[in-house]
């Protein structure tokens, strides 16, 4: 199989740019930051603190995550409910965050990325996959943007969705998810030895998903 690492912080453009590139692929987008956002939510459903470790993971045996493909469209499963819409509300980011710094949330996780992995050829976000999930990826890259284009990007694709938001409040968020994901102790967020890093601040959608499938096509090729 074919796997593609594609890590980096929160609004570097890894989400729109990997699932249009593995469209173009042909291959399986997995978005592993929906699968945290899926425990966050969990948990806020159940008015657990996010910082409640104890609590946390007294929660994660009731949980069954999975995601599912329609017409190549990821879905995030939590026991049964399709909550691909609830997890990118606003607050499920932070719980997200939260509940990330959890080895053992990680850990849970784990299994059903390297099994993801195994079975397709894939695309796989986030911020561990080249350093910890798939260190033997055939192609690993870091994709970065400044906190301030990561928060206008944010902030236009919330508004399309119609959820109304803050421009200020959106980068604060971001500076501070960033210093969380990159300075917690479990697989903090940083580039692979081995990884390409593509700076999307002044590339356009479409030149990232070019240079991505470009970068994979040839990588596939290598491995043929
Ligand atoms: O990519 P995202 O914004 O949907 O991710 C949500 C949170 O989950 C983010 O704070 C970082 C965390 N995350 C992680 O720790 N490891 C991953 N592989 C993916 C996401």
């Amino acid at each position: 199989m074919i796997n593609i690492a594609i890590d980096g912080p929160s609004g570097a453009g890894k989400s729109s740019a990997a699932r249009l590139a593995a469209a173009k692929l042909g291959y399986v987008y997995v978005d592993t930051g929906a699968m945290y956002r899926a425990i966050g939510v969990a948990a806020l459903r159940r008015e657990i603190d996010t910082l409640d470790k104890d609590r946390v993971l007294a929660m994660l045996p009731e949980l069954d995550i999975s995601l599912t493909f329609i017409d190549g469209e990821q879905h995030v499963m939590l026991n049964g409910e399709d909550v691909s819409k609830a997890i990118r509300l606003p607050e499920a980011s932070m719980a997200a965050s939260n509940v990330s710094a959890m080895p053992e949330v990680r850990a849970y996780l784990l299994d059903l990325q390297h099994k993801l992995a195994a079975e397709n050829n894939c695309l796989m976000d986030g911020r561990d996959i080249g350093t910890v999930i798939l260190p033997n990826a055939q192609l690993k890259i870091f994709l970065t943007a400044s906190a301030e284009i990561r928060a206008k990007r944010r902030y236009d694709e919330l508004i399309a969705r119609g959820t109304p938001v803050d421009y200020d409040q959106l980068l604060q968020e971001i500076i501070q998810r960033d210093y969380n994901d990159s300075h917690r102790e479990t697989a903090p967020l940083k580039p692979a030895e081995d990884a390409v890093l593509l700076d999307s601040s002044d590339l356009t959608l479409e030149e990232m998903v070019d240079r991505i499938v470009g970068m994979a096509q040839a990588a596939a090729a290598k491995e043929a």
